[in-house]
């Protein structure tokens, strides 16, 4: 169902509460917040204000324990898990924190890898990750493997491999916060690029506050709840 707004991710009400040793941990609390297509969302907070579970939550990767999380317009909180797979798989986009790569495959072959994954018909498949690695400025690193890439370069062929599949939204959690401050810009600079020049939806969280300014809109966490959800500029 496409909604009018374009708007591509809500969450109502939504509340995760984890059990621990010493009692329940309220990470979110009645968290409303409406995404729309296109550009840059910022999810912003402390550490430990509730990112990492915000984001799990709206890329479907956790249920939440209250509240309802819709997709392009599906309630994803109420699909059993085979359905949730299917949607994190083909309209979805994943960057960590500690990038994922498989050591063992190439550049090249790991944003392949992606394609199949998310299954896309082998034909193609090797023109389309050689794209996406140019997009990310990483054609001349095809060839190597991810110990054979720096941090930041690393963290670019994730970039690559999460928009191969052209995914409603790219999800990125923290994703310069184990590179140092040069790397950190760079993987910036390409996510932003994506944004301008292919019209790529990404949600990053960050502790930063100097990314702020380059968004579109931005959420603000405290203690687990929204404290500011403010539009930005308009996206290119
Ligand atoms: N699996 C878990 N079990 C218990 N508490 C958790 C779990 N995951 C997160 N928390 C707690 O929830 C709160 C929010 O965590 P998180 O979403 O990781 O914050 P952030 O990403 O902003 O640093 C923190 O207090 C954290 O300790
Ligand atoms: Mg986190």
């Amino acid at each position: 169902m496409e909604q009018k707004s374009q708007e591509l991710i809500r969450a109502e009400g939504l509340c995760r509460t984890f059990s621990s040793s010493a009692g329940p941990v309220h990470a979110l609390q009645n968290v409303n917040l409406s995404i729309p297509a296109h550009g840059l969302t910022i999810l912003n907070g402390k550490s430990g204000s509730g990112k990492t579970t915000l984001i799990n939550l709206l890329g479907a990767l956790d249920y939440p324990s209250q509240g309802k999380v819709f997709f392009e317009g599906r309630e994803v909180s109420a699909l059993p898990e085979r359905a949730r797979d299917k949607i994190r798989r083909t309209r979805i986009g994943f960057v960590f924190q500690s990038v994922a790569l498989i050591s063992s495959m190439t550049a090249l072959e790991n944003v392949e890898f992606g394609l199949r994954v998310a299954g896309c018909p082998a034909a193609g498949r090797r023109e389309r990750a050689l794209e996406c690695l140019e997009q990310v400025g990483l054609s001349k690193r095809a060839g190597h493997l991810p110990q054979e890439l720096s941090g930041g370069e690393q963290q670019r062929v994730a970039i690559a491999r999460a928009i191969a599949h052209r995914p409603a939204a790219v999800f990125a959690d923290e994703p310069t916060a184990q590179l140092d401050s040069n790397m950190g810009l760079q993987v910036i600079a390409v996510l932003k690029k994506l944004i301008e020049t292919q019209g790529t939806t990404v949600i990053l969280t960050t502790h930063d506050p100097d990314l702020l300014e380059i968004a579109d809109r931005v959420f603000t966490l405290q203690d687990g709840m929204l404290v500011s959800g403010q539009e930005g500029g308009e996206p290119a």
